[in-house]
């Protein structure tokens, strides 16, 4: 089983980063090939300054290490070393309806919800070359969040449209008869951690800055905490629990037993939301701190964060290279 999944380099990585994706990347090494990498192309969307693009590419590349990515058991490495998926993008665009992407969910809400007026190329394609990224390696699995569900069902309706179109006799029904040229990846969504509340009620995001980071200092860490947003309830009162991201957030963090403490103090009233956040903020500390270590660690050694990446493309590209072959074939180049 292959699994594949890669993570923007737009921002820093944030506790829904954590918790909708890399956790599970982690979880999920050793149980087949596993192929993590930096989206860093897909990132040039956001970020037009090219020493900010090189600093967060090397930030996320620590983050996937500090939090328990080996370069060992994976394949970890950056989208930009590796020519074949900016071909297989352009081949599968050529199969690619217009009305697909003028649909995706990632794209309207960029039109409909934060009032961009002239959106790029880039931007609409950006469902293509994530196709391409996952079907470049014949991935069986990408675990990602729920937001981007849609992205899985456009790659797969995508490769299943390529193989049709260049596999003769190829039937999606019926796919065992005859193989297609390109997998049919599945998406892997975790359900209790698929949307991480941010600190506004909103899903935690780069783009609607209300990210709790992992890898701040101490300081920018206490104060996006300190800032989770709560209502008037007195501390006397019991808190609701809806409408309620602090609430959430505890849920997410916390482990099970502990949160059970919180759930009744939580219910129970007697306690005020800055001692939850107190206590949020320490258990961030407590499970986090020896990542932030190490991050900081990863971060001094540039040359031992390029020897990974180096190595992860030189793999990652013995991965594309049988498939980009195929697929150049099929299509007469
Ligand atoms: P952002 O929305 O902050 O730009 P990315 O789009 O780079 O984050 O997401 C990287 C990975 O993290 C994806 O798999 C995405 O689904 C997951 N992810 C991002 N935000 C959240 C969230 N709030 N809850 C759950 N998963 C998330
Ligand atoms: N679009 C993903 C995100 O925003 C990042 C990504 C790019 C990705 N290519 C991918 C995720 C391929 C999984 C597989 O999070």
């Amino acid at each position: 089983m292959r699994i594949l999944s890669g993570v923007q380099s737009s921002g820093r990585q944030h506790l829904g980063n954590y918790y909708g994706a890399i956790k599970q990347f982690v979880e999920l090494q050793g149980q087949g090939e596993n192929l993590y990498f930096i989206a860093n192309l897909h990132a040039l969307n956001s970020v037009r300054d090219p020493l900010v693009a090189r600093q967060l590419t090397r930030e996320t590349a620590a983050a996937f290490v500090a939090l328990g990515i080996d370069p060992q058991k994976s394949v970890l490495f950056r989208q930009s070393d590796i020519p074949e998926v900016s071909e297989l993008y352009w081949i599968l665009g050529t199969v690619v309806p217009v009305s697909n992407l003028e649909r995706a969910h990632s794209y309207r809400d960029k039109i409909e919800n934060q009032g961009l007026t002239n959106p790029e190329f880039g931007l609409f394609s950006y469902p293509v070359l994530m196709a391409a990224d996952i079907l470049l390696y014949d991935s069986d699995v990408v675990p990602v969040g729920k937001d981007q569900k849609q992205h899985l069902e456009f790659a797969r309706d995508w490769a299943t449209k390529f193989n049709i179109q260049y596999v003769k006799g190829y039937d999606p029904q019926k796919p065992e008869k005859k193989p297609g040229l390109l997998k049919l990846p599945r998406a892997q969504i975790q359900e209790a951690t698929q949307s991480v509340l941010g600190r506004d009620g909103q899903k935690m995001s780069k783009s609607y800055n209300n990210t709790i980071d992992l890898f701040g200092t101490d300081k920018e860490l206490e104060k996006q905490v300190m800032s989770i947003k709560t209502d008037s309830t007195l501390p006397e009162s019991p808190k609701p629990t809806v409408n309620a991201p602090l609430y959430e957030l505890l849920k997410v963090v916390l482990p099970g037993e502990a949160f059970k403490t919180i759930e009744a103090e939580w219910n129970a009233g007697g306690k005020g939301y800055g001692a939850f956040k107190k206590d949020l903020l320490d258990s961030l500390h407590h499970q986090f701190d020896p990542a932030r270590k190490h991050y900081l660690e990863l971060m001094q050694d540039e040359a031992q964060l390029e020897s990974i990446l180096k190595t992860g493309a030189d793999r990652a590209r013995a991965y594309a290279a049988p498939v980009i072959q195929r697929v150049r074939a099929a299509v007469g180049l």
